[in-house]
């Protein structure tokens, strides 16, 4: 291991380097390893898995935008138990600590789904509070911070696992949503999830993805992505991973600074398979050259705030 890049996430879970696939973005990393070694991945986080099969949107559910992409998958997946049984052991063949992304209709569904997943050789679940294309695009959870309060206890009473809450941007109310998950007993948060765009054929006088709206991703929403960790790392202390148009080590380096505790890599993976193990090397690299560590990476805006604040 890098000692440069190593990236204490909780107690008992450390990572080799804070490099990992967004959900949605990399499978279960099965694929990923037809391209190289995907063992260089500081964790593997799989797409939305769900208590119930599901078959997703109907397409079109994909666009492509200037620096970016729409989808409206609707979280397609083959439902729990087979993804248990099918699935998940050549994940945890792979190497690197496995993150299973838990997707759910309602609070009974997700707690169903923490039970059903202690135990079964993944170091920590990521909730998927916040996918904007399933439920009409409400969000109850992610846009109400009393509903998010509440599912967090139930969710944290059940699990033994560490419980890190993806959260969406689609809410002025992030910071008080963010703060009732880690009130309610999250360990850790994922920021961002996509935001809501649309695509338009104006020609054929219908929107580009069958749905409608659908969730952007990509370099376009970097921005955003970097405020809403800055803006939450104000009000909690635990991990963040940060994620939202990552494609270069410059962009992993900035995702640190801002506050996250490790990254994800999404959209590039579509046309970069190995985005992920190369932001890892290059990360050891710079890390190397300019003689810093993750560790003296993180949280730089906010060393810098504190500065401002004591002069
Ligand atoms: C999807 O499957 O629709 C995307 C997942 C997400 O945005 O959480």
């Amino acid at each position: 291991m890098n000692p440069l890049l190593r990236t204490p996430l909780l107690d008992g879970l450390e990572l080799k380097n804070p490099v990992m696939p967004a959900s949605g973005t990399y499978g279960a990393a099965l694929e990923g390893k037809e391209f190289g070694d995907v063992r260089e991945l500081g964790a593997i986080v799989t797409k939305t898995v769900t208590p119930k099969p599901r078959k997703g949107n109907p397409p079109p559910r994909l666009a492509e935008t200037p620096c970016g992409m729409l989808n409206s998958i609707g979280l397609e997946n083959p439902g729990l138990e087979t993804f248990l049984a099918e699935v998940l052991p050549r994940a945890l063949e792979l190497g690197p600590p496995v993150i299973l992304n838990l997707g759910g209709e309602s609070l009974e569904e997700f707690e169903w789904g923490v039970e059903r997943v202690q135990e079964t050789g993944v170091v920590a679940l990521e909730i998927n509070l916040s996918c904007p294309n399933v439920q009409g695009g409400a969000l109850p959870f992610a846009t109400d911070p009393e509903a998010c309060l509440r599912i967090a206890q139930s969710l944290s009473n059940r699990s033994e696992l560490p419980l890190f809450f993806k959260l969406s941007p689609n809410t002025h109310l992030l910071c008080e949503v963010a703060m009732a998950a880690v009130e309610g007993g999250a360990q850790g948060l994922t920021l961002i999830n996509t935001l809501l765009g649309m695509a338009v054929d104006w020609r054929l006088g219908r929107p580009r993805i069958a749905r409608g709206v659908a969730g952007l991703s990509g370099p376009a929403i970097k921005p955003v992505a970097l405020r809403c960790i800055y803006q939450v790392r104000q009000v909690v202390e635990v991990p963040i991973l940060g994620v939202g148009g990552i494609q270069s080590v410059e962009d992993v380096c900035e995702f640190l600074a801002a506050g996250a505790s490790a990254v994800q890599v999404g959209t590039q993976h579509f046309r970069e398979p190995l985005a992920g193990v190369r932001l890892a090397r290059e990360l050891g690299e710079l890390c190397a050259q300019e003689g810093f560590s993750v560790q003296d990476l993180q949280n730089r805006l906010g060393k810098d705030r504190k500065r401002n604040r004591d002069h």
